[in-house]
C-alpha cells in the first residue's frame, strides 16, 4: 500500500460532495430550495408545528400523538433549570467572552452534575440530549443576566419553550405574535443535513465520546463565520452601511474586492434558502409593527444586487441574513444570535448523534500526504 501521496490523485476539499453518512432526518434539495423535516417540507413545519412537536418529530421519527407530547414538553419544562453551582458560576466569568464560548463551557460543566454522567448508553444518551435541549436557553438567558449584573429570571413553566427563553432574557413574557414567530425561528434551525457543526457532533459521537463532549464540539464548530456565526456579522454589516441608498454601492465594492457578502451563498443551495424566504416574511412583518424599516429595506436592497450580480452563480439569501433582523427587534442582542441558532440546532445534533450511533462507525478519513518521504533528523546542536 505504502504511503497515500499526493501524486496524481485527486480528493475532495471541504469533503465537499463526500456522502458520510445515511439519515432519514432532514434533507436539503439545493437546486429546487426545499428543505424537509423526515418527508414534510419546512414551510408546511413553520406553519403548523412548534417547537415541542418538531423536537420530538425529529428524535424519535413520528410525529407525537397528544400524550406523547405532553409527556415530552413536560420533560423539557422540568429540565429547564441548572445546577446551582453552575448558575453561580456564570457571575464570575471574565469580561467579555463571546457568548459561545459562554456556550461551550457550561454545556461541559452542567455535564459533571449529570445523573447519567456515567452511562453513554442509548437512553442515557436521550436522556441526556433532552437535559440539553431544556437548559441550553437557561444557560444563554442566565448568562447574558449575569454580565449585566442582573438577577436570574427563572424559567417559567407555564410558557413555551420559545418564549420562556425571550421572558428569562427580559423578564417580560413576550406577546403572542413575538413568541410564535420565535417558536418559528428556532423550528427553522433545527436540523440541515450534514452540516459542519452536526458533523462535528458526529465525529466525537461517532469515537463514543458522550453527548456533552459531542454537543461541545457542534458548539464550537457552529461559532465560525462561515457557519452559524455569519448571522451576527450582517448586522455588522447593515450597521456600516448606514442607509438604503449606500447599499447598492457597498455590494458592488465589496464583490469587486472579492469579498464575502455575509448570509449569501450556500454549499447546497443553489437557489433560494426556503427558510431565508419565511425569516424575511416575518423581519417584514416586525419591521412594520416597529415602525423601523431601515433594516429590512437595506436587507432587500442587498438582496436584489446580490442576486442580480450573482444569483447566476447561485448565490441567494441563506438562513443568517434575515435572522438577525427578526432577532433585533425581539430584542436579542446581536451577539446572542448564534448561541439562539444552537437552541435550535442542538435538536438536530442530538438527533443525529443518536441516529448515527445506533449503527456506529468511527470516522476516521485519509489524508494525502504531500510531505517529504525521506528527510534527515538533523541533531539540536546542528540546527541553524
Ligand atoms: N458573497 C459573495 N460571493 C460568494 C459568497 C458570498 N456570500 N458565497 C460564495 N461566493 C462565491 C465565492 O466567491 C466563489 O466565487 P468564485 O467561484 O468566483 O471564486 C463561489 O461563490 C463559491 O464560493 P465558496 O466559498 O467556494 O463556496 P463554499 O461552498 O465553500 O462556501 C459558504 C459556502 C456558505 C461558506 C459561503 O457561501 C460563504 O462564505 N458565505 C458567507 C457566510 C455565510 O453566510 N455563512 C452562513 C451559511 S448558512
Amino acid at each position: 500500500m505504502g504511503f497515500l501521496t499526493a501524486e496524481g490523485q485527486t480528493y475532495s476539499r471541504g469533503l465537499e460532495g463526500v456522502v458520510a453518512a445515511i439519515s432519514a432526518i432532514s434533507a436539503i434539495d439545493g437546486e429546487e430550495g426545499r428543505l424537509i423535516y423526515r418527508g414534510i417540507d419546512i414551510e408546511t413545519i413553520a406553519k403548523y408545528s412548534h417547537f415541542e412537536e418538531t423536537a420530538y418529530f425529529l428524535l424519535f421519527g413520528s410525529l407525537p400523538n397528544k400524550s406523547e407530547l405532553e409527556h415530552f414538553s413536560a420533560e423539557l419544562t422540568e429540565a429547564r433549570e441548572l445546577p446551582s453551582r453552575v448558575a453561580e458560576h456564570l457571575k464570575v466569568l471574565p469580561p467579555d467572552p463571546h457568548p459561545m464560548d459562554v456556550l461551550k463551557l457550561v454545556v461541559a460543566h452542567v455535564a459533571l452534575y449529570d445523573p447519567d454522567k456515567h452511562k453513554t448508553d442509548r437512553k442515557a444518551n436521550l436522556r441526556k440530549g433532552i437535559r440539553i435541549i431544556a437548559q441550553l436557553p437557561t444557560i444563554i438567558a442566565y448568562y447574558h443576566r449575569a454580565r449585566q449584573s442582573k438577577e436570574f429570571i427563572p424559567p417559567n413553566p407555564e410558557l413555551s419553550h420559545a418564549a420562556n427563553f425571550l421572558y428569562m432574557l427580559s423578564g417580560e413574557t413576550p406577546d403572542e405574535e413575538n413568541a410564535r414567530i420565535f417558536d418559528i425561528a428556532l423550528m427553522l434551525h433545527m436540523d440541515h443535513g450534514m452540516n459542519a457543526s452536526t458533523f462535528a457532533t458526529m465525529v466525537t459521537a461517532s469515537t463514543l465520546s458522550d453527548i456533552h463532549s459531542a454537543i461541545v464540539s457542534g458548539i464550537g464548530t457552529l461559532k465560525g463565520p462561515l457557519h452559524g456565526g455569519a448571522n451576527e456579522r450582517v448586522l455588522d454589516m447593515l450597521n456600516e452601511i448606514g442607509t438604503v441608498d449606500k447599499a447598492e454601492e457597498y455590494v458592488l465594492k465589496s464583490l469587486a474586492e472579492r469579498k464575502k457578502i455575509m448570509g449569501f451563498g450556500h454549499r447546497v443551495y443553489k437557489a433560494y434558502d426556503p427558510r431565508a424566504r419565511i425569516l424575511k416574511q416575518y423581519a417584514e412583518r416586525l419591521s412594520e409593527k416597529y415602525g423601523d424599516t431601515r433594516w429590512i429595506e437595506m436587507g432587500k436592497k442587498i438582496e436584489e444586487v446580490m442576486i442580480r450580480e450573482v444569483g447566476k452563480k447561485g448565490i441567494f439569501p441563506n438562513v443568517d441574513f434575515y435572522s438577525g433582523i427578526v432577532y433585533h427587534f425581539l430584542g436579542i442582542p446581536k451577539d446572542l444570535f448564534t448561541p439562539v441558532f444552537a437552541i435550535g440546532r442542538v435538536v438536530g445534533w442530538i438527533a443525529h448523534v443518536l441516529e448515527y450511533t445506533e449503527a456506529n462507525r468511527i470516522f476516521r478519513p485519509r489524508a494525502l500526504y504531500n510531505g517529504p518521504l525521506e528527510a534527515e533528523y538533523v541533531p539540536i546542536e546542528q540546527r541553524v
